[in-house]
């Protein structure tokens, strides 16, 4: 396994990180882990050199940070740094801070975390946690030595609202979303570049864009892979991508079975940072044109369309309509929206008010249709 250096204390942390949120589950159901097949993946990854385990307070329902202190059992959790993150979603007021760490702490039967994170920062998130000053509450936490390191993780939709959170308080490091596809979405490489400016680490989530960068390619894309010399997985050629910056501290990947550990296990002791020739950096980008250009509808995000009366998050859906195509995803695209996406895309009222402000001339209404019968 490879490793950065933790700038902070000068540790070594493994640059493949185990991102607890894609675990094995059974019949199907997100929220019944395979406990048995995630402890030994886990252990599997720790026994190989990786100590970096992150996990989170919804992810499978409540149920993945239970999995992961038990996981962490036997020895194992004083080999590894955990990381888990305050759910600014159930924060409403100073004193559910305490709570839910308290609570995050039995489910993980632990009686600190390494790496703690304010959890999905972003617009409405971000002034809550300012008007609560949840940060100077961390601090009293990390004083009396309930959590060590203090980070948040990022899914704002603009570089300035990073800057601003990044400059708002000395975090020990953050969390931000990147891939060869998502180079300018949320902070981008920009944000990673800034916030080591600054001398803060980035841990990297959604390295193959949730699991869209995989095998399941479309024809003209494979095209592009194959003009390479030198032969490597699309997951490999992803995962080289991001750990080329060495602004990265670790790259969390969700690992869903034991043969992805195994292959991941095996691309990351073999990368590091700089190691990408011109010539791959400019096919990879190809990739991602050829991606892009299978866009079926010219949505540029520019929201002009809203607010929508029903609030939806009219280019939020239709960007996820977007990657069902490019990535031949629906499946992944339907877990999505079903689990995450509020309100959904059948709420629409065909108000068509978006459609009049629309430069592109969307039919919004009938994607919205579409959308809900393809994902819902
Ligand atoms: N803080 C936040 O707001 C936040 C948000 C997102 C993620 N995260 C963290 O970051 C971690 C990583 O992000 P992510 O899980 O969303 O996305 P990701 O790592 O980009 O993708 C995970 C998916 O990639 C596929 N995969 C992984 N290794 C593979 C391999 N060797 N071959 C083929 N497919 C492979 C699997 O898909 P299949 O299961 O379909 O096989 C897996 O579920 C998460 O697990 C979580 O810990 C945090």
């Amino acid at each position: 396994m490879n490793y950065r250096i933790f700038p902070k204390t000068g540790e070594k942390v493994s640059l493949l990180g185990f991102g607890c949120m894609r675990l094995p589950v059974l019949d199907g159901d997100h929220a019944r882990i395979d406990e048995a097949e995630a402890v030994r993946m886990i252990r599997r990854a720790i026994d190989e050199g990786v100590n970096y385990v992150d996990t989170a307070y919804m992810y499978h329902g409540g149920n993945s940070e239970g999995v992961v202190g038990r996981a962490l059992k036997d020895g194992y959790r004083e080999r590894v740094f955990v990381a888990d993150k305050l759910p600014l979603m159930h924060v409403h007021t100073a004193a559910d801070v305490p709570k839910l760490l308290d609570e995050q702490l039995r489910r993980l039967d632990m009686a600190h975390i390494d790496m703690y994170l304010l959890h999905d920062v972003r617009e409405m998130s971000w002034e809550k946690a300012k008007k609560i000053q949840i940060v100077n509450i961390l601090e009293e936490k990390r004083a009396e030595g309930r959590i060590k390191h203090i980070g948040f993780s990022y899914h704002g939709e603009t570089l300035a609202l990073f800057r601003e959170i990044i400059d708002a308080f000395p975090w020990d490091f953050c969390q931000i979303q990147l891939n060869y596809m998502d180079t300018a979405l949320q902070a981008g490489v920009e944000g990673l570049q800034y916030a080591a400016g600054k001398g803060i680490p980035v841990v990297i989530m959604e390295p193959l864009k949730g699991g869209k960068l995989t095998d399941a390619l479309p024809e003209s894309i494979r095209r592009y892979w194959d003009g390479i010399e030198v032969k490597r997985t699309p997951v490999e050629w992803a995962f080289r991508w991001v750990a080329d910056f060495p602004q990265v501290l670790t790259i969390l990947s969700g690992m869903s079975s034991l043969a992805q550990v195994e292959e991941n296990l095996r691309i990351l002791s073999d990368v590091d940072a700089n190691m990408l020739t011109e010539k791959e950096r400019t096919i990879i980008g190809r990739v991602a044109d050829a991606y892009n250009a299978l866009t079926p509808y010219a949505c540029t995000a520019c929201k002009y369309c809203m607010p929508c009366p029903v609030e939806i998050d009219i280019p939020g859906i239709i960007g996820l309509r977007n990657e069902a195509t490019v990535f031949e995803s629906v499946e992944k695209v339907s877990f999505s929206i079903r689990n995450f996406v509020r309100p959904l895309p059948s709420e629409c009222i065909a108000c068509k008010q978006c459609e009049e402000k629309c430069p592109q001339h969307l039919a919004i209404a009938e994607i919205m249709a579409e959308s809900a019968a393809m994902f819902e």
